[in-house]
Parts: structure tokens; C-alpha cells; sequence
């Protein structure tokens, strides 16, 4: 097989990159791991930012999004006895929209689906060949045993942190920061009990009420690393969030309802640097990872996607490498701000053990909270910041 870009991974980094390559004229392939099936029901976070909505929309996959998604002018964020709204509108004249990653899979699905996308699904031994050369290629296995050779003029990692792509890369610098807490995430067949996003900071530890629909909540506590799920029966979950989020304060209820799935998530800081090597760029969870709070991971990728479509178009349409050759610096910026926020994020609101942080974290929150200063600074980077920063 050839075409000019293999894309390796069909998540929604691999998926738009291929809708946005299409557009500007540019054939791809994708090879991904698992079955479409899996990675249209994989959980993810689904806070979009305004950038990432603009996008979608422009690009002709908007329509659902605009019909479904819930547009939020901004966020609670509470601590015992307190509860503030920031509104991102007023502040930065941005907002954010709940549509989960999950939809926006599916859309990018259908849409690759009636363009005729070649996605090969449910591969195995996929490789990452040649990379210093003009002629990499791809191998892997497909379903039905048959070993196969894909070649491009390049080759794109949107296979996330456990992918092939990130360990083709030869002597990378890397960052790692690891956290000694979790989230337990749920989702319930019931109303949100509230209308927008609440963040709580509690000394149990912390707490986020989200959503995905007005009949779908989904809700996260912070718990110790390596803890089970069998430990957290339902009532526990619903009674934990109870307490860390405030049920029976200034009349505000939190309504329990059936739990349809429960998870651990593990929370890490992570950036592989360069993002390109010869001619493998790569893009989203394959070159960085965000801990979940502040819900930057699939905007980063698609903010990564962005650019790195005009890049390869300009490179392969009109030989014109200036734009590739940017690409890692380019989208690194973005990348170490939303990196910078994801961590500024989880160390506010976590319980560590130090008692110390505790006061730190609370005189931080009420600062947030009352300085349109600080304010301004959680919402310019909550709501997003416009492509190109
Ligand atoms: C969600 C996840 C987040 O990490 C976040 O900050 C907000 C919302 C979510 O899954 O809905």
C-alpha cells in the first residue's frame, strides 16, 4: 500500500488529521490498534474550548456539536462553605462547550467513513520504519494475519504515550511529573445537579461534578494511587461527592442516580521533546500528557492537528518545508502553557500530605476567586487560547 501520509492511530488526533488533510488535497491511510467499535465508546474528558469548537465547525463538523453540546459561560470553583462562579465570557469573552470526546469521535467517524477514509482497524505489530529517509514506511499486521507494508512521504504518531511513533524518535528530552493521587470517575444516569461544571476543593480531597448531556452526570474524586473500584461501592461514591461537594449547603442537593460506569484514572505530566524526527512528526497523547484536570488533553491534540495540516500540505502539496519544520516549536509553545495549566490545575485542588500546601492551596482559591487578575488568567486558559499562541 502507499499514500502520501500513514497516520498511525485512529483516535480523534489521527481521525481529524486525516479530515483536515483530505480538505487540503493530501490522501492518508490509518492503521490503528484497536477495533472502531472500542474507540468510539472509549471514555474521555468532554470540555471542548472555544478554538476547538471553531474548528470542528469550519471544517464541516459542526452539526451535531451545535445541536448537542452545551455551551458553559464558565465554572464553580468551592472550598468548604464556598462556592464561586467564574464566568469565562465576561472575562475573556470565551466560553467552553460540553460534548464528550466520545461524539466527537463518532462524528470524525462518519465523516472519514463517507469520504471513502482508508482505516485499517485492529492491527497488530505496528512499526515505524526509515524515518531519516524520504520514503518511511509502516508495518504491522492486519486482521486477518497477513503481514503488511505501508509506504509514505510521512509518517504521523497519533498513537498516544504507549504507541510505536513516540519510541521511534531517537534520544528524545523528556519531562515526567507523576502525582500520588488518582481519580475514581463515574458516569450516572442522572440529571447534572448543577448547570455548570463545579471544581471542590475539600480536605477529604478533591471533587468535580461534570457532565455529558442533561440526562448523563459524570463525576470524579480524588483517591489514592492503586486503589480499586471494588472498594468503592455506589453508595460510597455518591456519599463521598455529598461531602466534597457540599450537599445541604445554602440549599444545594446533589442527586444520586444509577452508576453506568466506574473507573481509576491515573494522573501524569509527561512531554517527549522534539515532536518531529526526519520525516515522523508526531501529535496529541504520543507527544505529551496532561494530568485530567482542566480537561486540556484532547484540545491539545486537536490545537497539535491544526497545525500540523497546513504544515504537511505545504510541505507535500507545494514542497514548501517551512511550516514542518516549524511544527515541533510551534506546537510545543502551546503545549508547555497547557502543561503549565493542567499541573497549576491538579496541585490547587489535590489533598497532599502536607498541611502546609493545604493553606497555600485555600489562600490561592480565594485569590482566584476574588481578583479579577487572577480570574482572568484560570479563564484565558480554561476557555482556551486561540490557535497560534
Ligand atoms: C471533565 C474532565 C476534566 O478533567 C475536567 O477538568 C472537566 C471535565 C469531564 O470528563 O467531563
Amino acid at each position: 500500500m502507499r499514500t502520501q501520509v500513514a497516520i498511525v492511530g485512529a483516535g480523534p488526533a489521527g481521525l481529524l488529521l486525516s479530515h483536515l488533510l483530505d480538505r487540503a488535497g493530501v490522501e492518508s491511510v490509518i492503521v490503528e490498534t484497536r477495533s472502531r467499535e472500542y474507540v468510539e465508546a472509549r471514555i474521555r474528558a468532554g470540555i471542548l474550548e472555544q478554538s476547538t469548537v471553531d474548528l470542528l465547525r469550519e471544517v464541516g463538523l459542526g452539526e451535531r456539536l451545535a445541536r448537542e453540546g452545551d455551551v458553559h459561560r464558565g465554572i464553580y470553583l468551592q472550598w468548604p462553605r464556598e462556592r464561586h462562579h467564574l464566568d469565562f465570557v465576561d472575562l475573556v469573552g470565551r466560553s467552553v462547550t460540553v460534548y464528550g470526546q466520545t461524539e466527537v469521535t463518532k462524528d470524525l467517524g462518519r465523516a472519514r467513513e463517507a469520504a471513502g477514509q482508508e482505516i485499517v482497524y485492529e492491527v497488530t505489530e505496528t512499526a515505524v520504519h526509515d524515518i531519516d529517509s524520504e520514503r518511511p514506511y509502516v508495518t504491522f499486521t492486519d486482521a486477518d494475519g497477513a503481514a503488511q507494508r505501508l509506504d509514505a512521504d510521512v509518517v504521523v504518531g497519533c498513537d498516544g504515550s504507549f504507541g510505536p511513533s513516540r519510541a521511534a524518535v531517537p534520544d528524545p528530552a523528556t519531562w515526567e511529573r507523576t502525582y500520588s493521587y488518582s481519580w475514581l470517575g463515574i458516569l450516572a444516569d442522572v440529571a447534572p445537579s448543577t448547570d455548570e461544571l463545579i471544581y471542590a476543593w475539600h480536605p477529604d480531597g478533591f471533587a468535580l461534578h461534570s457532565m455529558r448531556s442533561a440526562k448523563v452526570s459524570r463525576l470524579y474524586l480524588q483517591v489514592p494511587n492503586g486503589t480499586d473500584v471494588a472498594e468503592w461501592p455506589d453508595d460510597r461514591i455518591w456519599d463521598a461527592l455529598a461531602a466534597r461537594l457540599g450537599h445541604g449547603q445554602d440549599g444545594w442537593t446533589l442527586t444520586p442516580g444509577p452508576i453506568t460506569e466506574k473507573s481509576v484514572l491515573p494522573m501524569r505530566s509527561f512531554v517527549q521533546q522534539p515532536m518531529r524526527h526526519g520525516r515522523l512528526f508526531l501529535a496529541g497523547d504520543a507527544a505529551h500528557i496532561v494530568p485530567p484536570t482542566g480537561a486540556k488533553g484532547l484540545n491539545l491534540a486537536v490545537a497539535d492537528v491544526a497545525l500540523l495540516a497546513p504544515a504537511l500540505a505545504a510541505l507535500l502539496r507545494d514542497k514548501d518545508p517551512a511550516l514542518a519544520d516549524a511544527y515541533s516549536d510551534t506546537a510545543l509553545r502551546r503545549v508547555w502553557r497547557c502543561t503549565h495549566f493542567s499541573w497549576w490545575m491538579t496541585t490547587m485542588l489535590h489533598k497532599s500530605d502536607d498541611p502546609f500546601d493545604a493553606q497555600l492551596q485555600l489562600s490561592q482559591l480565594r485569590w482566584v476567586a476574588s481578583s479579577t487578575a487572577a480570574a482572568t488568567g484560570l479563564a484565558e486558559n480554561y476557555a482556551g487560547l486561540p490557535f497560534g499562541y
